[in-house]
């Protein structure tokens, strides 16, 4: 068999830079995220990862942060340990020869459309899977997210020491839910209390487990040829267990395949246990030798409100270019501060440059941003595609924005996302409606929350993926706008932006269904379904009209 291991680090072609050293920082490049279901084992396998690159010594740092986090319920004291949370949600660290950025996907009570957002800003996805449970609804979510732009995926079947479901079940429920393949890389050879370790399909060997949460140096037992045999007398039910469902596997042609797996239709599965290191650095491992480094990306060039052509930007081309995909404000209200979470496309940050702004045709000089490490922030020095620079800013940024060097661009695949929850905002003091107003308009744009003017009624109606999302506009209009307003649950399940190729048909739709309709920040059509039913039915009634659950950002539809 053909060794995958060794593919991949020259798909990035060195060219236009001169000597290759931007084409060669990015080959190192891994920019990825964790998806999983609260409670699979993201925090775990964050920190093992963390410790397996030496960015932290100890176990136990990241786990401290998250129970510490939503410790009470004063919402400023929340905001005060999301300080550190602003830290701990880009890693960065470096591993084998490669930097790795590591970006956090909010989950549990912080789920905000950022986690979907986040994804947007990734080249892999490592998807973990809890092995009783199986897929869970916030996974199917978040693949749905991962889809829109083919990411790889690299799943992880956690919590093997358990007594968990039958593998071959969980591949089958991963495959028939997830639409995506799955091809075993390792197998569990027993579960829980007889939990032997993995046979590794790819290498034929068997890594051995033992349990316990040992030091990230410490080797795990490597079985080969006649070693392995001797499993079957050992623990034969598991070896022969493990001998039948491998055979079955390769009988039925699930063999990796690289390019599948890059183009986000096969993924690499592999068992293990967070919690006791287990199956981490083979994770690790796949991240390097699989995972794509930064790809080119495609972008609309020319200045705003020209048609522009669309072009594919290599993350090697000596411009500077990167978007924001995540603001986060600073709560003190007499420091407007924020920072954007600026992902860099291509090209090289250096401290103090120049750059310019799309949306504004603004130029802005980037003299501090910040490189997150594990547990600190520092100063960036240098940056490369791939990376994630948190840049200061005063409400210049938005989500989407994007930032170069020279040649004015702005990339696609930034959505918004349908909002799944709504609420009215009442104002307890009635004069101060247009302080209201502005400040939804504001925190609107820069994408804190989704905010609908609907065409009948002049409340402003808004939109969330998560319930986070209310409790933070609530407080920034209180603390930035002085205004004092409670939130109602609006009775809507679902928002479509809707489009229509014949004019005269949209404006009959429109007219018909005025009720349910509503224009977002930048004015597009938005269709307010009460419930799925009704959806479905306005869809089927009105077939020439399309329903988007997606609308990239500063697109006017
Ligand atoms: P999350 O970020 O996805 O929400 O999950 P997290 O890592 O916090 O893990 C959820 C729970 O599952 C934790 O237990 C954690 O210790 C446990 N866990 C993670 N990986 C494994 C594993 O490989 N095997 C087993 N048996 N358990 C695992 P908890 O009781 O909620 O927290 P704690 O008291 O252990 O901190």
């Amino acid at each position: 068999m053909s060794d995958p291991f060794a593919a991949n680090l020259e798909t990035v072609v060195d060219r236009q830079t001169g000597d290759g050293h931007i084409a060669r920082q990015v080959a190192r490049r891994r920019t990825f995220a964790i998806i999983s279901h609260p409670d699979a084992g993201k925090t775990t396998l964050t920190e093992k990862l963390l410790l397996f690159g030496g960015a932290i010594q100890m176990a136990g740092t990241v786990k401290a942060r998250k129970s510490s986090r939503h410790a009470t319920s004063d919402w400023l004291e929340v905001e005060k340990q999301r300080g550190i949370s602003v830290a701990s949600s880009v890693m960065q660290f470096s591993y084998g020869d490669c930097v790795i950025n590591l970006l956090d996907t909010p989950g549990h009570q912080d789920f905000s459309e950022d986690t979907y957002r986040v994804l947007t800003a990734v080249d892999a996805a490592v998807m973990v899977v809890d092995a009783a449970k199986g897929v869970e609804a916030q996974t199917i979510k978040l693949l749905e997210v991962c889809r829109l732009r083919n990411t790889p995926i690299i799943t992880f079947i956690n919590k093997m020491d358990r007594e968990v479901r039958d593998p071959l079940e969980v591949l089958d429920e991963i495959e028939s839910v997830l639409k995506i393949r799955c091809a075993p890389v390792t197998w569990p050879i027993g579960m829980g209390k007889r939990f032997v370790g993995v046979y590794h399909l790819l290498k034929d060997e068997v890594l051995r487990f033992t349990p316990g949460e040992e030091r990230a140096d410490q080797e795990v037992e490597i079985l080969r040829g006649a070693e392995i045999e001797k499993l079957r007398a050992t623990c034969p039910r598991e070896f022969e267990q493990m001998r039948d469902e491998t055979e079955l596997v390769r009988g039925a042609g699930a063999s990796f395949q690289l390019e599948d797996f890059l183009k986000g239709k096969q993924t690499p599965v592999f068992f293990g246990s967070g919690i006791n290191n287990f199956g981490v650095r083979e994770i690790l491992q796949a991240l390097l030798d699989w995972a794509p480094p930064p790809q080119p990306r495609e972008a609309i060039v020319g200045n705003l409100g020209a048609k522009g052509e669309s072009r594919m930007v290599a993350p090697d081309e000596p411009n500077f270019t990167g978007f924001v995909f995540k603001i986060q404000a600073n709560m003190d209200p007499n420091h407007r501060d924020r920072i954007a979470f600026f992902r860099v496309c291509s090209g090289q940050y250096t401290p103090g440059m120049k750059v310019k702004q799309r949306r504004t045709g603004k130029e802005m000089k980037v003299a501090n941003a910040v490189v997150f490490m594990a547990n600190e922030r520092s100063r960036m020095e240098e940056a490369y595609a791939g990376d994630i620079i948190g840049i200061h800013n005063h409400g210049q940024l938005q989500i989407g924005d994007v930032l170069t060097e020279s040649e004015l661009l702005t990339y696609k695949g930034i959505p918004y996302f349908a909002p799944d929850l709504f609420s009215r905002a009442r104002l307890r003091d009635p004069l101060k409606s247009k302080q209201l107003n502005k400040g939804l308009r504001e925190l609107g744009e820069e994408g804190a929350i989704q905010v609908f003017a609907p065409l009948v009624d002049n409340t402003l109606l808004l939109g969330a993926v998560g319930q986070l999302q209310f409790e933070v506009v609530e407080h920034r209009l209180q603390a930035e706008y002085g205004v004092d307003a409670v939130f109602e649950r609006a009775g809507i399940h679902t928002a479509r932006w809707v489009t229509c190729d014949n004019a005269a048909h949209l404006a009959e739709f429109a007219r018909a269904q005025q009720q349910r309709l509503a224009r977002d920040v930048d004015g597009n059509l938005v269709y307010l379904a009460d419930n799925r039913v009704n959806l479905s039915l306005a869809m089927e009634r009105w077939p020439k009209v399309q329903f988007h659950d997606t609308r990239e950002h500063g697109q006017t539809l």
